[in-house]
């Protein structure tokens, strides 16, 4: 992996923060002493989604692979989303059943800030941030990835968990009066759930993406806003996100549900360990002619396997 920059951990404020909203919150600082700093948050730096818009179009590039990007056609017509169908063009076809204006998420468990969260409010004066990850679906195809996002540690720290949430756990949105196309049958147990162990949560790769080649996500990959974990398979990056539980017991995720024999809660990227159907030694990079091999922990070692550094690798599947 190749940093741009220093990673986006060690920027400084003035260079991830939109610039609008770090000179009004300079000014404000200053006028006020700091004090209701919370009051003046929601009022002053509420992101609409036209200041979302820029601010994902100016979001800096702060970390990139030196393998080429896959285009956009690529990444937004070939897609695993069953809530809009089982087939790889299912979602893109089906993309505008999906309504993501207004949205909110719903935040419950271990932490201060439970409640009802607007999309707006819930990602006000985050960071965005522009990263290039590799993308490994557990089929054996991947992609690169332009996303934009903030990391997930900001929001998790927004949020203010308690000692006692030892895992975080997200929901896509499901209304059994009005479902999606695709959950018009159980293919699987809606809604789509996934979760992480805190630190994994915590780990500064772990991208909340909002956009994708500078430009609001699409609905098929996942609007308003889906997870990224990129050293996992792409199952675990759950897509339209509408609750996020913070909980003290490992949470059900759905792929580990609906096929525990095949599908574990940790998913992480591992070549030596088969899926009992087919191989996870090598990958069809989308675009490309020729296989290529696999990397453990999608090519993230460096970065991710002090994580699991006391558990057996192959039980991470
Ligand atoms: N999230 C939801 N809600 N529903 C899904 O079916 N599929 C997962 C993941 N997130 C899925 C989901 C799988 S299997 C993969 S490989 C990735 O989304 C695909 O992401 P992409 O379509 O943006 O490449």
């Amino acid at each position: 992996m190749i940093f741009r920059r220093k990673p986006s951990w060690e920027l400084k404020e003035n260079q991830v923060t939109d610039e609008r909203l770090f000179l009004n919150r300079r000014n404000f600082l200053t006028a006020s002493g700091g004090i209701a700093l919370a009051a003046y948050l929601p009022a002053v730096a509420r992101a609409n989604l036209e200041d979302l818009r820029e601010r994902i179009a100016a979001s800096p590039k702060t970390m990139e692979v030196d393998e080429a990007a896959n285009s956009w056609e690529e990444i937004t017509t070939y897609n695993n989303f069953y809530e809009l169908g089982t087939d790889k063009t299912d979602p893109y076809r089906n993309a505008a059943a999906l309504k993501t204006d207004p949205w909110t998420v719903q935040v419950s468990g271990e932490c201060e800030k439970t409640g009802d969260w607007s999309f707006e409010d819930l990602i006000t004066g985050l960071p965005i941030e522009e990263r290039i990850y590799r993308f490994r679906c557990v089929e054996a195809w991947s992609m690169v990835i332009p996303w934009n996002g903030f990391q997930l540690s900001h929001l998790i720290e927004r949020l203010q968990p308690k000692s006692s949430a030892k895992y975080i756990a997200f929901e896509t949105l499901y209304d059994r009066n009005n479902p999606l196309p695709g959950q018009r049958t159980r293919v699987l147990e809606w809604p789509y759930r996934e979760g992480l162990r805190m630190d994994e949560a915590m780990h500064p790769l772990t991208l909340m993406a909002v956009g994708l080649y500078g430009k609001p996500i699409p609905n098929q990959n996942g609007a308003p806003i889906r997870l990224v974990v990129p050293w996992k398979y792409g199952f675990k990056s759950i897509k339209s996100i509408t609750r996020i539980h913070f909980s003290e017991t490992e949470p059900d995720t759905s792929w580990k549900l609906s096929a525990p024999h095949e599908y574990g809660f940790y998913a992480n990227v591992n070549p030596n360990v088969n899926h009992p159907r087919w191989s996870q030694g090598s990958e069809r990079r989308i675009g490309e002619l020729f296989r290529r091999p696999t990397l453990m922990f999608n090519g993230y070692s460096d970065e991710v396997e002090a994580l699991y550094r006391n558990m057996d690798l192959r039980q991470l599947y």
